[in-house]
């Protein structure tokens, strides 16, 4: 694990406006930069960094955080890559904690099979380049499928020589281990005699989603029957097949733009799409796809197209793979390509055009697909047919969004001419039969089987309590630390009336002590946790240092907190004063604003917490519990009080 100092190093000395700066164009605007968003296309800048605050705020995609969320966004790394790409742009030194001896020796295992793997790549890319052999033979291959130089390069393709132990030999001079060329399986060893795995192969490298190279894919060039087409590195520490989706390195970011992903066969498919102009592929390499690769995936987008060859013998059980995609969530669309073509044949002979209208015009929503795949061939057959009923039901079964399991019923039951009725109570059984085979009863919510009820469109509230709860947090962020006078409502026991006085709190202290008053607590948990955290920083320190707090906050938290400081910022990318449109100037701490606050949302929780306890009364009707009343009645009475309180105020 990388150390607690070294991450607050990183985050000491990193600069946000640098970072993005290496990504984005970014021109100064007031005291931020401001640039076009990385994340959609678009033609007005609305993608702003505050180097002050050292956070961002994309406002046309919603995202926002500090370097690191920029970089996790962006370059779709892990939080330990993102510290680590930092980390090397500024040249700081990465302190690991401690491990046991254990570990230490696993990491530097895997250490050191990384290495090996990275010489490889390197030694078959300089092979095909520049000796006689590799470019007669390797790269004439490549180029005869027709890939160009640029192609070659990003896929860090490669050869390797036609001799017994040409790559070990260099391997073992460069001073590698042994050990390593044969737990990475580029080396066979037997007694003792050492031979190359992939000799006379050109080679594919497959990246890790950071871009390490795990293993190798390489492919014969004779017409040998006897050898497989096709070797691959073996299964080992640093490369789990299950685990690695081939391309994605290379995709991710294409993926991420295009909302949606094509799955193909191999690697040839991968790199004949690239170099036809669609970047947003990658293969599952021979076996059927793994939650693990899912989830890789749906990193990037929710979206997959699964493309399938024209001739595909193997196609119905292939469709069954994808009940597993369906599982995690995830859209799913197939698209079957003409008689006696695959992707790869299909994009070398069709234009970037062709074969995207072809894609877009072939994709077909994959429920629908095997539906009326399955009815041809089930045709008269009622036996067959009720097979495929169950089967497509299945599927569905799958999707774990309730509202879309229904949509696919109603589609199903045109298509397969069954009644949806039919169709619902299969889908029950299978459900309830899925929850007791599996005893995890929780996961699924129960299936209302009520038909018939328009499913109600969602409603645009506005939704007092969030807009006031965040309210809080934003005059918290603003201005915690800041000293203002209020105005107290206090009691005046001899003239038996309420007086006001003036005194002077520091803001969040004050926030914190009327709240507390009521001892009701925020409901939106993200807002909960983020006054916690606030008030927590101000008592022990009486000041809140954006930067370093966003920087300590989980990802979500931070992500809300950055929204809510750039929403002034916002107003910045308008031209409001030349259109004379009055802006208020928020800038400046207005006592009475945050006592407003505070009394609204005071006075809407009470309302809240009045309506439940009378809700509860009503239904106790004539054994109505006193204590209860009385509750109610005292709420009653805060809320008119802090009405009064309001009308004051304003
Ligand atoms: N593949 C594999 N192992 C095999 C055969 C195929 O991993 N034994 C994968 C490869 O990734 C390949 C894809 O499936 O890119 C397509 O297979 P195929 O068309 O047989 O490979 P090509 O290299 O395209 O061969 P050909 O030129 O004969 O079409
Ligand atoms: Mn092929």
């Amino acid at each position: 694990m990388i150390s607690k100092s070294t991450i607050d190093k990183v985050f000491d000395i990193s600069r946000v406006e640098e970072v993005i700066g290496d990504y984005v164009q970014l021109k100064k605007s007031g005291s931020n930069f401001k640039g076009l968003s990385p994340f959609t296309e678009e033609r007005t800048p609305s993608f702003m960094v505050s180097p002050v605050k050292q956070i961002w705020k994309d406002f046309s995609s919603g995202k926002g955080g500090n370097v690191v969320a920029f970089l996790m966004e962006h370059e779709h790394y892990t939080y330990p890559e993102a510290i680590k790409h930092l980390a090397k742009r500024y040249n700081i030194e990465i302190e690991e904690t401690e491990q046991s001896s254990e570990e230490k020796e696993k990491a530097s295992e895997r250490e050191s099979m990384h290495l090996v793997n990275e010489f490889a790549k390197t030694f078959f890319v300089n092979q095909m380049l520049n000796t006689d052999e590799g470019k007669s033979v390797g790269l004439s291959y490549f180029k005869n499928r027709g890939f160009t130089s640029e192609t070659i390069e990003k896929f860090d393709l490669g050869y390797s020589p036609d001799e017994w132990q040409a790559f070990t030999d260099q391997a073992l001079e460069k001073a590698y281990k042994l050990e390593f060329l044969e737990k990475t399986g580029l080396t066979i060893v037997k007694g003792e005699k050492r031979f190359d795995r992939f000799k006379g192969r050109v080679m594919f490298p497959i990246h890790s989603m950071s871009g390490r190279v795990l293993g190798f894919g390489g492919r014969i060039l004779s017409n040998d029957k006897k050898q497989a087409k096709y070797l691959n590195s073996p299964e080992s520490e640093v490369y789990h097949k299950s685990k690695v989706v081939y391309g994605l390195y290379q995709a991710k970011k294409a993926i991420a733009k295009a909302d949606n992903c094509y799955l193909v066969e191999g690697y040839t498919d991968v790199i004949q799409f690239n170099q036809t102009g669609i970047e947003n592929v990658v293969a599952s390499s021979g076996t059927a796809l793994t939650p693990e690769q899912i989830r890789l995936i749906s990193r990037l987008t929710n979206n997959i197209t699964v493309l399938f060859d024209g001739d595909a013998a193997g196609l119905r059980a292939s469709i069954r793979g994808i009940d597993l995609i369906l599982e995690q969530g995830m859209n799913v669309k197939v698209c079957l390509f003409p008689e006696g073509e695959d992707p790869d044949s299909f994009a070398k002979s069709n234009s970037l055009e062709d074969l995207q209208s072809f894609l877009d015009t072939n994709a077909q929503d994959f429920i629908r697909f095997k539906a009326s795949l399955l009815v041809k061939q089930a045709d008269e057959d009622p036996v067959q047919k009720a097979e495929v009923v169950r089967d497509i039901v299945h599927s569905i079964s799958k999707i774990p969004d309730q509202i879309t399991q229904e949509i696919y019923i109603q589609t199903c039951s045109n298509l397969l001419d069954v009644s949806e009725e039919v169709l619902f109570s299969t889908l029950a059984q299978m459900l309830a039969k899925e929850r007791k085979d599996s005893g995890r009863g929780l996961k699924k919510k129960s299936l209302q089987l009520v038909k018939d009820e328009p499913i109600e469109a969602p409603v645009q509230k506005v939704d007092h309590q969030y807009v006031l709860e965040r309210s809080i947090i934003q005059l918290l962020l603003r201005y915690g630390s800041e000293k203002a006078y209020f105005i107290d409502i206090d009691y005046d026991f001899e003239a038996d009336q309420p007086i006001e006085v003036k005194r002077e709190y520091v803001v969040f202290e004050k926030i914190f002590v009327e709240l507390q008053e009521d001892e009701i607590e925020f409901s939106n948990s993200i807002f909960k946790a983020l006054f916690d955290q606030i008030i927590e920083v101000f008592v022990k320190s009486g000041e809140l240092k954006i930067d370093s707090f966003v920087n300590h906050l989980e990802p979500e938290l931070a992500q809300e907190v950055t929204s809510i400081l750039m929403e002034n910022e916002k107003n910045q990318l308008h031209d409001w004063k030349r259109q004379e449109i009055f802006v208020l100037d928020k800038s400046v701490l207005d006592p009475r604003e945050v006592m407003e606050t505070i009394l609204n949302l005071r006075r809407y929780l009470i309302r809240k917490k009045v309506q439940e306890l009378s809700e509860v009364i009503k239904e106790q009707k004539e054994n109505v519990d006193i204590d209860l009343m009385r509750e109610t009645m005292e709420y009653n009475g805060l809320e008119v009080l802090i009405s009064n309180k309001l009308n004051r105020v304003l």
